[in-house]
């Protein structure tokens, strides 16, 4: 039976970086020999609200709840504000399908140039933990007293003992399968001493359970500087909503472009389907010129491709990523090169088939 996935491509640049990278992820299942992945393309986002008022139909979730994963390209466009379109379809989807950890890896692919200066690859390789399913950005908050001078915005962090030590011990666990089993935890409880003394108690708690990880705690200001000077010193990089949210986007400097970083919104549990997209935005600007990177969306693929078991042809992705680093011609303009998306992904489809 064929893995059916979802495929939102959504709006700006979404469409052309799905429609660039689903071919090169179809290429590394063929080669493995498996059974072909069933895309469904649904046509949600804001084109789709201009027609209907909503971002996504009335039982979205519940149709995207029988399938085996979701594929994003990006969510976003001038017309729609983002508060609109991010809780239309991204934040429901990550939320109530218990997609509790986003998974952000940073590695410095050979080829590419970190803006860093004197850092090569072996000095840049992490993955950014992101809790993903409360704190900062739980829906719980309210405006009141709109559009006058008394008005109030209330906007509340939940921070609980069960979120906070899932995804901790998610990044334990991690770190453990890595070689240099290293976890950095970003805090702020100086400041925030009630949400972040609890975050610090719960990788107390949870380090205990991991005697082989080597853990250590920063207040994130710190740690943002740690990641530019020091970003050898970063392995597994644990965090809350918002502070992996910057700290991802960071990361995703450090090693070329955001336009080369996928993530993953993974529900462990397996109960609902997990969610793979780039982790840049529409990018309304670039939109249409053949510029945007499709690399993102690539490694998106590629870790989706690892959740649905498919290992070895993950990495055929992944090193076809790496040949393509090595030439111009097989980059897009963000990273030093001189291809388009499309031409930069028939490269990586004939990269992977010649593996
Ligand atoms: C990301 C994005 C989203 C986030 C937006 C689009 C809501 O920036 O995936 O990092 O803040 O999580
Ligand atoms: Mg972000």
């Amino acid at each position: 039976m064929s893995r059916r996935i979802a495929v939102i491509a959504g709006d700006g640049v979404g469409p052309e970086v799905t429609a660039a990278a689903l071919p090169v992820v179809e290429a590394a299942v063929a080669a493995g020999g498996g059974e072909p992945l069933a895309f469904d393309a649904l046509p949600w986002g804001s084109r789709y609200y201009h027609e209907h008022g909503r971002m996504m139909p009335e039982d979205a979730l519940e149709r995207l709840a029988g399938y085996e994963a979701i594929f994003l390209g990006a969510i976003g466009s001038p017309e729609v504000p983002d508060h609109v379109t991010v809780w239309g379809v991204i934040l429901p989807i990550r939320q109530s399908f218990g997609q509790y950890v986003n998974l952000r890896p940073a590695r410095l692919l050979p080829g590419l140039t970190s803006p860093l200066r004197d850092r090569g690859p072996k000095d840049i390789d992490l993955v950014v933990v992101r809790e993903n399913s409360e704190g900062e950005y739980a829906d719980v908050g309210g405006r009141l007293h709109r559009g006058t001078l008394d008005e109030v915005a209330v906007q509340s962090s939940v921070f609980t003992r069960r979120g906070i030590e899932r995804i901790v011990e998610y990044a334990f666990g991690l770190a453990e399968r890595r070689p240099r089993r290293l976890l950095a935890s970003a805090t702020k409880s100086n400041s925030w001493a009630y949400a972040m003394t609890l975050w610090d108690e719960v990788v107390a708690d949870v380090s205990v359970r991991h005697p082989d990880v080597a853990v250590a705690k920063y207040h994130v200001d710190a740690l943002a500087t740690r990641f530019v000077t020091a970003p050898d010193s970063l392995d597994v990089v644990v965090c809350s909503n918002l502070f992996g949210d910057i700290l991802s986007d960071l990361a995703a400097g450090l090693v070329g472009s955001l336009g080369v970083a996928g993530s993953a919104n993974l529900d462990p549990t397996r109960r609902h389907p997990s969610m793979f997209e780039p982790i840049h935005g529409s990018a309304p600007d670039i939109a249409g010129t053949g510029l945007a990177n499709p690399f993102g969306a690539i490694s998106a693929g590629s870790l989706m491709l690892e959740h649905l078991g498919l290992a070895e042809e993950a990495a055929l992705l992944t090193r076809a990523l790496e040949r393509a680093c090595e030439r111009p011609e097989t980059r897009t303009p963000d990273v030093g090169g001189t291809g388009t998306t499309a031409s930069v992904a028939e490269a990586l489809v004939s990269f992977v088939r010649a593996a």
